[in-house]
Formats: C-alpha cells, sequence, structure tokens
C-alpha cells in the first residue's frame, strides 16, 4: 500500500517558508481530498527558535538542529527554502543521501550543483523538485520537463529578472538615473539585498543556467553564461531605441546552435512588437521556440512569498501524486555532454552603437570604413544636429559575430575624431 501520508521538514521560514507553511496548514484537508495523500508539516527548521514569526506553528515543530529534520527517519520529504548556497546544498544532498524527496526554491544551489544533485536523487530513487527556484509562480519547469518534452527546444529568450526590468522602465518612461530608479525597486520590495544581483546580470545568468539546463538537457554552469548587466545603458538609449522601435529589455538567452549552445544575459533592443518588449514592471516573461510546437510565451509574478510558495507547494502536490500512484523508479534526466556553451566571441548578433564625434569632414567615412574593414553591415545610421563641436551618431548593425562587433567598437573608440563609444547594446 502506498503511504497515505507524506510526512514533511521545511528548512526557513522566512517570506516564501512562511507562505508555504501556512499554505500546508490551512489547506491541508482539501490536498488530501485532492492527491489521496495528508501532506503533513512536521518540522521547521529556522535559525532562532524562539523569534515571534508572522505563522503560528503547533508548539514544538520549530527546531534550530538541522538533525532534527534531516537524521528523522520518519520525515519523507524535505523542503528547502531559507535560499543561500551553503548551507542548504549540504542539508539537501544529505537528505537525498538518506532517501527522502527534496523540494527547493534554491536558485543559487540547483544554478551551481543542479546536474549533480539531480544525478544523485537519481541514484539514491528520490524527487527533486525545483520549480519554485526559477521565476518563482511561472510554471517553467514542469513545461519544459513536461509539457515540453517532444520537442526540440531551439531557443529560450527571457525577461527574467523583475527588478531591472521595472528599473529599465522607470528610465525609459520616467527619464530616471540608474541609482534614482533602482531606489524605487528597492522601495517597492523588489532588489536583492545586494543590488549586483541584479543590476550586474548575477541573478539573471543563475536562472538561466537552471532553465537551459533543463531545456536542452544541457550541463550550464552560471560560470558559462556570458553576462553583462545594465550600467552600460544611458538614459538618453531608451530615446533612440524608442525612434528606431525598439525598447531596451535586460535578457536571458539560450539557443542551440548545432551542436552548441548559446548562454548570455546582457541588454537586448527589443523590436515593439515582440512579446518581450512588452513586459512591465518587475514581471517575468520567458518566450520559448519548440520545434513542434513553435512559440510559447509564459509570463507571470517571478518573485514573492506567495507565487514562489504556488510553485513549492505545487511540486509537493505533484510528488504526493506519484506517491499515490506507487511510482517506484525515478531516474535523472539524461544531460547530453556534447552540448556546451558557446563562446561570447562566435556568437552572431546585431548590435547598437552610440557616439559622441567631431561634427567635421571625412568623420563618419572614418568609422563607416572600420564597420567595412570588421565586415559588420551597418542597417541604420542616425546623427542629430550637433552642440557645435561634438555630434551624435547611433548605427545600428546587421548580424555579426560578436568578437567582430566589439573589435569595431574598440577601433572606433581609438578614433581622434570619436570622443567616446557611449553605448555598445546588441539587437534581437
Ligand atoms: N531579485 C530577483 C528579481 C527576484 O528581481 O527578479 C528573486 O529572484
Amino acid at each position: 500500500m502506498p503511504p497515505s501520508c507524506l510526512r514533511i521538514g521545511l528548512i526557513g521560514l522566512g517570506i516564501v517558508g512562511s507562505e508555504v507553511a501556512t499554505r500546508l496548514l490551512q489547506h491541508r484537508e482539501a490536498y488530501r481530498r485532492r492527491t489521496g495523500v495528508d501532506l503533513v508539516l512536521e518540522r521547521v527548521l529556522v535559525r532562532d527558535p524562539v523569534r515571534p514569526r508572522r505563522v503560528a506553528l503547533p508548539a514544538g515543530m520549530l527546531t534550530a538542529r538541522p538533525e532534527d529534520l534531516l537524521d528523522d527517519p520518519q520525515l519523507e520529504v524535505v523542503v528547502e527554502v531559507a535560499g543561500g548556497e551553503e548551507p542548504a546544498r549540504t542539508y539537501m544532498e544529505r537528505a537525498i543521501r538518506s532517501g527522502k524527496h527534496v523540494v527547493t526554491a534554491n536558485k543559487v544551489v540547483m544554478a551551481r550543483h543542479g546536474p549533480a544533485l539531480l544525478e544523485l536523487a537519481g541514484r539514491a530513487n528520490v524527487d527533486l523538485y525545483f520549480e519554485a527556484a526559477v521565476g518563482g509562480g511561472i510554471p517553467l519547469i514542469s513545461t519544459f520537463k513536461v509539457d515540453l518534452l517532444a520537442n526540440q527546444i531551439e531557443r529560450v529568450v527571457a525577461v527574467i529578472n523583475g527588478t531591472t526590468n521595472f528599473v529599465l522602465g522607470r528610465m525609459a518612461d520616467a527619464g530616471l538615473g540608474l541609482d534614482a530608479a533602482l531606489a524605487e525597486a528597492r522601495a517597492a520590495g523588489y532588489a536583492e539585498a545586494d543590488p549586483s544581483e541584479d543590476v550586474d546580470g548575477w541573478d539573471a545568468a543563475a536562472k538561466l543556467a537552471i532553465m537551459a539546463s533543463v531545456a536542452f538537457l544541457a550541463r550550464v554552469h552560471p560560470d558559462c553564461v556570458y553576462r553583462e548587466g545594465i550600467r552600460g545603458v544611458d538614459p538618453i538609449d531608451f530615446r533612440y531605441a524608442r525612434e528606431l522601435g525598439y525598447e531596451v529589455k535586460l535578457l536571458a538567452l539560450a539557443a542551440r546552435r548545432d551542436d552548441s549552445l548559446e548562454a548570455r544575459v546582457h541588454p537586448v533592443l527589443v523590436p515593439h512588437g515582440h512579446p518581450l518588449a512588452s513586459v512591465q514592471g518587475a514581471r517575468n516573461a520567458v518566450y520559448v521556440e519548440g520545434d513542434l510546437v513553435g512559440q510559447v510565451l509564459l509570463q507571470g509574478e517571478g518573485a514573492g512569498g506567495r507565487p514562489t510558495a504556488s510553485s513549492v507547494v505545487g511540486d509537493l502536490l505533484d510528488l504526493a501524486a506519484s506517491v499515490r500512484r506507487r511510482v517506484e523508479v525515478r531516474s535523472a534526466p539524461r544531460f547530453d555532454d556534447e552540448l556546451t556553451v558557446l563562446p561570447m566571441d562566435e556568437v552572431r548578433t546585431r548590435a547598437y552603437f552610440r557616439c559622441r564625434v567631431v561634427d567635421g569632414p571625412g568623420v563618419l567615412a572614418a568609422i563607416f570604413s572600420i564597420f567595412g574593414e570588421e565586415g559588420v553591415s551597418i542597417a541604420s545610421a542616425i546623427q542629430k544636429e550637433s552642440d557645435g563641436r561634438w555630434a551624435e551618431f547611433v548605427v545600428t548593425t546587421h548580424p555579426a559575430s560578436d568578437a567582430a562587433l566589439r573589435r569595431t567598437r574598440e577601433r572606433v573608440s581609438r578614433l581622434q575624431v570619436v570622443h567616446s563609444v557611449g553605448s555598445f547594446l546588441r539587437v534581437l
């Protein structure tokens, strides 16, 4: 007989943990009716068990001793929502090794150690769920693992960091500088404690590594993801971008290129009319192309206690259903070790350059000849009337290798007649 009860140990009682605990306690009966399995929250591991909490838990449920969860043979599942790399990774590994299923919302651990932990879970014949590790409440991992499994995934392009999307939106619409827009994001409760996580693209790179690993069944470590944040975007770029028919977004992109993968995070000019151009505020959206399904867009709240708890508890209910179905063999995904990440130099993309140049004869000819020598074809060029000395000159290109585009930027910026290449952004 399958167990009619799944006993849960929860690690972490912060914003997400409180929502998970509340949901499990308040909906226990409804979930039991839905799955035929009683989801019982037994223990909660916290740093300080006597600190007042926003969720009222039965006496004795809180503990500060990891072994009360990890060494308790009665617990069948560990739910990890504490975050951070350590000790969370060690706890997850210990739980898996002792035969417990694991459900986690941990982006850092899954980005850096996901494939190894999934393989360990396969060997231990337990499940490791991580829907909540990327995109809060948006069903991404299960979509790749189940609904899109029949496809060869060609491309995943995502607005996956809510803070930078909010910040870029405020810079575009209200003309704010980066610091002022970021202060608004913090006041609204979006930004990470360390703003560099958002602004420099670390958060998006970790999320892309997880999504790409699942979508392409490749081992994509965040260190292999090419990464540029939004510090190089100037408020004036939004005006030029709009004039040219684009919005500026921080995108996370992964794409299949023959036997390799592109995996990159950087600001991109996205054409008006593309579904990702209209993603507003701190929302997230993931655009997927599969060979069978065509184009799919998934969007919603990418962070926050309740959306993230939706994914965590959803994973628990899926686990309960598998227990109820008496699933006996739980296997790890088979990663394709041949599929490696292409160096950014070899990625072909389009680019946008904004330069301040001397307003005099032969200047554009000198610039254009560098583009020509590097084999970079110009798609559009705008020059505004100058202030008497410097003129602003904006170019978009046709696709070229990123190495050629960056060499072009470097060579143009060294010309005597060029004051600076103020911005260099890619174009979708
Ligand atoms: N700081 C993240 C974001 C939320 O802005 O999307 C947590 O992943």
